[in-house]
């Protein structure tokens, strides 16, 4: 008789797992003992983060601290329900009033995750004989939320609106919905919304952008991407993280009134999982008072990361197309990039090695994103870093003088 758990003594991936953590170089789980955004302590040591996602590094703003711990206060630590039943608070009702409106859209739905607010939504929506058609470099939750939804699937190269217009001229009857990330999470590039959008209207495809990384970062006020390139109306539905600029947890999909109804009474993940406990709910609407307020998070996420990407690609470093506070530095060898990893790591900067299948083989790079709370002083520092490690691994040449 077969056992089920045969695969994992001859699993390859599991077997680069061993021999990593046998030779002590093993980047994931790290734990991290103390964490104040910019800094964190890893095996006792204080390090530069580089590999957050905590774009506005409001996770430690004192007003997001104290309304998370108040709503604690208020409601307790958990909703104990689902938002279907028992667990739909007012606070929930007024952070979807207050992102519809921050959005540009008509309504908006929270969920517990940003995971499960693409499941919610496209397996609410699309069925067997219907067609998503996906960006390649797409989220891995998109993926999994098209096939959990169990309709047809066709992607097409990354950001080739010729590869697109080919799919949806082969597919021009069927009930389709495009599907992209407005910031791709491990280039730092953006979808080119203004032309996809086009497509989609002369195809009669909707059209879907997963936000994560380009909420509370990109546009007016981070007010994301769509909003970014003057076209938000011409997006059928947008999602949204708060475990990214929005210092918690939970997602968010915002449309059109009748779309988000129904999602409402047809996302599995939104009806059979528990609500937004009360102080993620209550952190995401500090942030939204917070940003609101004040622009300079916004701004100040876009000049440092600016700084580090001109200075990077100044020394040689490939950046790919980053344009946002994400900058990959491809690498391209997966041995290579996790010694890069270790390199940087001994050195004192986190960043976060990315290998097949996150990336394609061949394209292994580091992942590092920027805050806006990172110094002038620490933002010298990582430059500093990457000319100093990247000259004595061989990433980049030596140079006399590397502009800061
Ligand atoms: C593009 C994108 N979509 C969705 C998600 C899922 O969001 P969450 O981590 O909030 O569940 C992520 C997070 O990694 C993401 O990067």
């Amino acid at each position: 008789m077969a056992d089920l758990f045969a695969k994992i003594a001859t699993d390859p991936s599991m077997q680069a797992v061993r021999m990593g953590k046998e030779t002590g170089i093993y980047p994931y789980f790290k734990p991290l003992s103390e964490t104040e955004g910019t800094e964190v302590v890893i095996d006792g040591r204080r390090m530069i983060m580089i590999g957050s996602n905590n774009y506005l590094g409001l996770t430690t703003h004192p007003k997001v601290r104290e309304a998370a711990i108040e709503a604690t206060r208020k409601y307790g630590t958990s909703c104990t329900g689902s938002r279907f039943l028992n667990g739909t608070l007012e606070l929930h009702k007024e952070l979807e009033r207050r992102l519809a409106r921050f959005m540009g859209k008509q309504a908006a739905i929270v969920f517990s995750t940003g995971y499960q607010s693409n499941l919610g939504a496209i397996t609410a929506l699309l069925e067997k004989d219907d067609l998503a058609i996906c960006d390649k470099e797409i989220h891995a939750s998109l993926v999994d939320a098209v096939k959990m939804a169990g309709c047809q699937m066709k992607r097409f190269r990354h950001n080739d609106m010729n590869d697109l217009e080919r799919v949806l001229k082969e597919n021009k009857d069927a009930a389709k919905m495009v599907i992209v990330d407005g910031v791709y999470s491990m280039g730092g590039d953006l979808a080119r919304v203004p032309e996809i959008a086009e497509l989609c209207r002369k195809y009669g495809a909707r059209f879907f952008v997963d936000d994560a990384h380009g909420l509370g970062v990109m546009g007016p006020g981070g007010r994301g991407t769509a909003i970014h390139f003057g076209c938000v109306d011409q997006v059928d539905l947008i999602m949204g993280t708060f475990s990214k600029s929005f210092a918690s947890l939970g997602g968010v999909i915002a449309g059109d009134q009748d779309v988000i109804d129904f999602i409402q009474h047809h996302a599995r993940s939104f009806i059979f999982s528990a609500s937004m406990p009360p102080a993620n709910a209550a952190a995401v609407l500090a942030c939204l008072d917070i940003i609101e307020a004040d622009p300079s998070y916004v701004e100040r996420v876009h000049t440092q990361s600016a700084k580090v990407r001109k200075a990077l690609r100044e020394m040689g470093y490939n950046c790919g197309e980053s344009v946002t506070p994400i900058i990959p530095v491809i690498i391209g060898s997966e041995m290579y990039t996790v010694a890069a990893w270790q390199s940087f790591f001994e050195y004192g900067i986190y960043t976060n090695p990315v290998l097949p299948p996150g990336v394609p083989p061949n394209k292994s790079l580091l992942r590092t994103s920027y805050m806006a709370t990172h110094t002038d002083e620490q933002i010298e520092k990582i430059i500093a870093g990457f000319y100093e490690v990247g000259a004595r691994i061989g990433l980049i040449q030596e140079r006399e003088t590397v502009a800061a």
